[in-house]
């Protein structure tokens, strides 16, 4: 198991309160405001984790298949959502997602490009998987240089220049890309006293045409 899944795998119980330290709840409202989503409809929430926008999505009256790379992270939303209900569980990777072409109306992930191996590979899958006039919403990190994330969080990437996000969404075959500050920093202090981060959190989206 390499260092990232091993490290989700572990923080799965603890991933609610540590949410709450980084980030708040804006950050998703501002995701459902980037897709105009509405009641009775079908969401794909990629890299879910313990369901910070699942949450959010159910509270919308939204329907949703959840996809986590991480077998601990869905059974902590089985504990919390329970089976059978409006939230569908799929074990699978960003870069090659478990959904058919078209399957949703919006696909979200949040704070995930940063822990993909490509980046512009994920885009085209959750673009992929979107019903023409769907939405797809990226919210993630602007570009930073605070290296402990990568070592104790097991960041992928340091955050991102918005141009490029706003190329791959348009590479993706996006229309309307357009990409904007959610308003809020994501928030961590180092464990080993390498300092505090506060990064910048952007929303990126497009429609599929
Ligand atoms: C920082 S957490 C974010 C969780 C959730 N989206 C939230 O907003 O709280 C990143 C999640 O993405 C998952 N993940 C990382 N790389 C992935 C990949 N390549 N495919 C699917 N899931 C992935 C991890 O297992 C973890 O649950």
């Amino acid at each position: 198991m390499t260092g990232s899944r091993k490290y989700f795998e572990t923080v799965a119980p603890k991933c609610d309160a540590l949410r709450r330290g980084f980030f708040s709840e804006t950050v998703r409202e501002k995701a459902f405001e980037a897709a105009g989503a509405v009641t009775g409809k079908i969401a794909a929430d990629i890299g879910a984790g313990s369901g910070f926008v699942t949450e959010g999505l159910l509270r919308r009256g939204l329907r949703v298949i959840a996809v986590d790379r991480s077998e601990a992270m869905l059974e902590e939303m089985r504990r919390k959502f329970g089976a059978g209900g409006a939230v569908e569980y799929r074990l699978g990777e960003a870069e090659s997602l478990p959904l058919a072409d078209g399957s949703v109306d919006y696909a979200f992930a949040n704070m995930v490009l940063h822990h993909v191996e490509s980046p512009p590979v994920a885009i085209r899958e959750m673009a992929r998987i979107v019903k023409p006039g769907g939405r797809l919403v990226i919210t993630d990190l602007d570009r930073h240089d605070f290296d402990f994330l990568r070592m104790e969080h097991c960041d992928r990437w340091m955050g991102f220049d918005r141009p490029d996000v706003a190329r791959w969404l348009a590479e993706a075959g996006l229309t309307e890309v357009s990409i904007d500050c959610v308003g809020e920093n994501c928030c961590a202090s180092s464990q080993s006293g390498c300092g505090e981060a506060a990064v910048s959190i952007f929303v990126a989206s497009g429609m599929k045409s």
